[in-house]
């Protein structure tokens, strides 16, 4: 060991830090605090962040501490310093009111942690919904070199012999129970057998989606999105992927490099193929928005609604996150395709997309279909638009009923959720199988933070008569794991002053998926003269102050992703004002 300050690399951002640009006594400062034991030349190396959202109460990402240790060593040995920094979580099944209305707040918290810091490249570990979509947000807003991983799905759970598919087998079994076609210990049974492992959801929910859909846009390493959480290749993988980002560094691989209009769509193709989540959408929407890229709703029609759906997972079809990997995982779906990619599109790698997939193999046909045999043809999410959704609303036709997507028929409408819950399962309920279920005041300001909530339960009545599924419209989202023929995002939503909030019960309502048409048979004049509902004026209360409010005034709507206003694009990576 030695007491001499080895030269700092200048082309590194961190040397603004550990150089002496601002003078040795700042220099002296920065690094004196941080050496803690590392070699006396660690501050000349590349400082990789690994921004970890492991937490107790993000359980599906808990694990995710032990993953951050395999990212260490792989940094370590390729000659950077691994500097673990823990960023806000967000636990999809217990945050109130919604995990969606924070995903903003920690993805421009995560932004700053790195920009303030002394930072050369970082490593997003990620996994439950919201969580790998902010840190996506958030680097592709700091610029700096950054690889995503994420923490893997939980192993699949059996109930009496037959698996569980988290998320999918609640929302069934719990209709099953209000059906009364199975009994609530069977029930409470399901709820200790669900959750086996460590892990996110184990049905192509949102979770999953987005691990795909991160390795699609090239912003993690190809193979890794489908490696179960208990899995030791994930360790592996966090060890190259430790060992990758400082190589990036070197070259500079920053996120508008990776993402770009290619990598987007081939994000949507391949969501589309894996009969990915609504939620994509969204996120999409909101990370493209981050990198000025035009992008937008029409454009995840126009490339996904061709694609065919290949992969026979829940909630479209019937295997688990577990086969899926077996099967061959996203890299064997990507290149029975590879035709519909853009070959421009590069990777985390540096080498392009289509270079990646090359020889992957389908190990199992009955979880990864041939291209020739699709699960369902054109079966990408499809984008309506009408006079209920002058901006915009999404279905996803591969999770609904086909004689459902073409439907006429009477609105039945309630102005919160609470409403709705309230009301459903009144036996004096008018309703048929053929009533349109429409619930407003669900969007990013009338909640706030657009909840999941737009898998909305069946009427106790027609559940009992055998009825499994009904046109619903909101402008809430769904969780990624469930289905139905669910009309969500409708944009502008209820509460920034869209035709939803104008809507009565009787009015009809027409839902055309093949022409992507949503529209309400109530005259154009008419429906603009109408009052909102007092009920949905009653419903909205404005949060006042913090963060809600904060929200509520920047958010946009949901064709835009629902970020922020202020938050969109990037901000210049200026060298800020010295703290001492
Ligand atoms: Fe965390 Fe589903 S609740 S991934």
């Amino acid at each position: 060991m030695t007491g001499r300050v080895a030269k700092v690399t200048d082309r590194l951002r961190s040397a603004r830090w550990y150089g002496d640009d601002e003078g040795a006594r700042s220099s002296f400062i920065h690094r004196a605090w941080m050496r803690r034991g590392n070699p006396t030349d660690a501050p000349t190396k590349p400082q990789i962040a690994i921004a970890s959202t492991a937490s107790a109460l993000a359980p599906c990402n808990a694990h995710l501490t032990d993953i951050a240790r395999s990212v260490s060593n792989g940094v370590w040995e390729a000659g950077g310093v691994p500097l673990d920094m823990p960023v806000m979580s967000l636990g999809e099944t217990n945050m109130r009111p919604t995990a969606m209305l924070f995903r903003n707040l920690a993805a421009m918290s995560i932004e700053e942690q790195i920009r303030a810091n002394p930072i050369d490249g970082v490593v997003l570990l990620g996994g439950c919904d919201k969580t790998i979509p902010a840190l996506l947000m958030a680097a592709a807003s700091a610029g700096l070199p950054a690889i995503a991983l994420s923490g893997g799905p939980m192993l699949t759970g059996t109930l009496a012999g037959r698996r569980l598919g988290c998320g999918t087998d609640v929302w069934r079994l719990s209709e099953e129970v209000r059906a009364g076609t199975l009994a609530p210990e069977v029930f409470a049974d399901a709820e200790q057998s669900m959750i086996r492992s460590a892990g996110h959801c184990n049905t192509m929910g949102t979770a999953s989606t987005m691990a795909c859909v991160t390795e699609a846009l090239g912003m993690s390493l190809p193979g890794t999105s489908g490696l179960p959480a208990p899995e030791a290749r994930l360790a592996q993988a966090g060890h190259l992927t430790g060992r990758r980002i400082v190589a990036m560094v070197a070259e500079d691989l920053t996120p508008d490099k990776i993402i770009t209009r290619a990598a987007l769509t081939n994000a949507v193709v391949a969501s589309s193929a894996i009969g990915g989540s609504t939620n994509a959408v969204v996120h999409l929407l909101a990370i493209a928005g981050r990198l000025g890229i035009d992008f937008d709703l029409t454009d995840i029609d126009a490339i996904g609604h061709e694609v065919d759906l290949l992969v026979n997972l829940q909630p479209s079809g019937e295997h688990l996150m577990e086969d899926f990997h077996r099967a061959g995982g996203l890299p064997a779906v990507l290149a029975q395709i590879s035709e519909r990619l853009d070959p421009t599109a590069i990777t985390v790698t540096g080498r392009p997309l289509v270079d990646e997939i090359v020889g992957a193999v389908v190990h199992d046909s009955t979880v990864i279909s041939p291209p020739e045999q699709p699960l369902m043809i054109n079966a990408g999410l499809a984008v309506l638009q009408g006079n209920l959704a002058p901006d915009g609303a999404v279905i996803k036709p591969a999770a609904a009923t086909p004689a459902l997507l073409t439907h006429r028929g009477p609105a039945l409408v309630f102005d919160s959720i609470e409403q709705f819950h309230d009301q459903i399962d009144d036996p004096e309920l008018d309703v048929t199988a053929d009533t349109v279920l429409v619930v407003r005041g669900c969007g990013p300001r009338g909640y706030p933070g657009m909840p999941e909530v737009g898998n909305l339960p069946l009427p106790a009545t027609l559940l009992a008569a055998g009825v499994r599924d009904m046109v619903r419209i909101s402008d809430a989202r769904m969780s990624g794991t469930a289905y139905g023929t669910v009309v969500l995002h409708v944009a502008p939503e209820s509460a920034a002053d869209g035709p939803l909030a104008r809507i009565r019960t009787g009015d009809m309502i027409t839902l055309d998926v093949p022409n992507r048409r949503l529209d309400v048979e109530v005259d154009e004049v008419e429906l603009a003269g109408r009052e909102h509902s007092p009920g949905a004026r009653a419903a909205y209360a404005a949060p006042t102050r913090g963060w809600s409010k904060l929200y509520v005034d920047t958010v946009q709507q949901a064709d835009r992703g629902a970020d922020l206003d202020f938050l969109v694009g990037q901000t210049e990576d200026t060298p800020a004002r010295e703290s001492h």
